[in-house]
């Protein structure tokens, strides 16, 4: 069994993805911005022009990629652990097949797929190694995983600020560079090409970057201490303290700096 990085309450977390859904993609701009840098990885036709071409997007969220990927492939599937947002992503017409799953025990057969997208959704998983394990199984030798997902630094103006209120992170935990390369060793995975990328979002005030983490569904789902509130502040003043704490990433053109540390990965499984 495969090393467990975090636990995650698997319902609640479809079910929090699952009620953002129809307001994500309006908050979705970093995520927009990454797929699309993942999308250029990819060849426009991965494996050759075979019709027979079958693609998997992991994670598939409101599918806001499935079109695109539709067009590299004859027979696209979107897989997402959220059946809210699957009702979401069944709207673009991409007329990709839909199926409802875990990345950690993928419900598709070995070597069923020529290649597999996945967009900021491997973070999510409780055993890295174990999704990945998953991931090499279902691609055909020969085929080609691409993925994009999130390490640790990722919001760490956030965490510092939280920790001037309350002591507390408040932010989400992502595996390290050196987590991520052992879980894809773990899962059998040798010589994979990852980049890593520091990407800076701006805001003029915090409520504008609280509000994103909470319209795309992804506010504090793993740190455990998040959830019970101190005593002593209320929700408020602990949102003005955060303000304050938060000015000192103020840059000298007014705005508000927030980073996520991304780390794009390629991988090819041996035919
Ligand atoms: C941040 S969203 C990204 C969605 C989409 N890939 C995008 O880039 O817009 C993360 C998605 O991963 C899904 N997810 C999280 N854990 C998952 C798991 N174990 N198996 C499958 N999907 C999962 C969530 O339900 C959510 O839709």
């Amino acid at each position: 069994m495969a090393e467990r990085f975090q636990t995650v309450d698997k319902a609640q977390l479809a079910r929090r993805f699952g009620a953002a859904a129809r307001h994500y993609d309006a908050h979705a701009r970093f995520q927009q911005e990454v797929g699309q840098a993942l999308l250029e990885l990819m060849p426009d036709r991965p494996v050759g022009t075979d019709l027979t071409v079958s693609g998997l997007d992991l994670g598939c969220g409101t599918g806001f990629f499935l079109p695109t990927l539709a067009t590299r492939c004859a027979e696209l599937t979107g897989l997402d652990l959220a059946p809210g947002m699957l009702e979401q992503a069944a709207l673009r017409g991409s007329g990709a097949r839909l199926v409802c799953g875990d990345a950690e025990q993928l419900p598709f057969a070995d070597n069923a797929f020529d290649w597999v997208f996945s967009s900021l959704a491997l973070q999510w998983c409780e055993r890295p190694a174990q999704a990945f394990a998953e991931l090499l199984r279902v691609v055909k030798p020969g085929g080609q995983i691409f993925f994009a997902t999130l390490l640790d630094d990722s919001l760490w103006q956030l965490r510092a600020a939280w920790q001037q209120v309350d002591g507390r992170a408040h932010v989400n935990r992502f595996l390290s560079l050196p987590q991520l390369e052992q879980a894809l060793a773990a899962a059998g995975i040798s010589a994979p090409e990852l980049r890593c990328i520091t990407w800076e979002l701006a805001y003029l005030e915090l409520p504008q970057l609280l509000r994103d983490l909470k319209g795309i569904g992804a506010n504090q789902i793993n740190d455990e201490g998040a959830r019970s509130a101190p005593a002593g502040l209320s929700g408020r003043a602990r949102l003005q303290r955060l303000a304050q704490a938060y000015e000192a990433f103020r840059q000298p053109d007014g705005q508000l700096v927030a980073s996520y540390r991304v780390c794009l990965g390629h991988l090819g499984k041996p035919c």
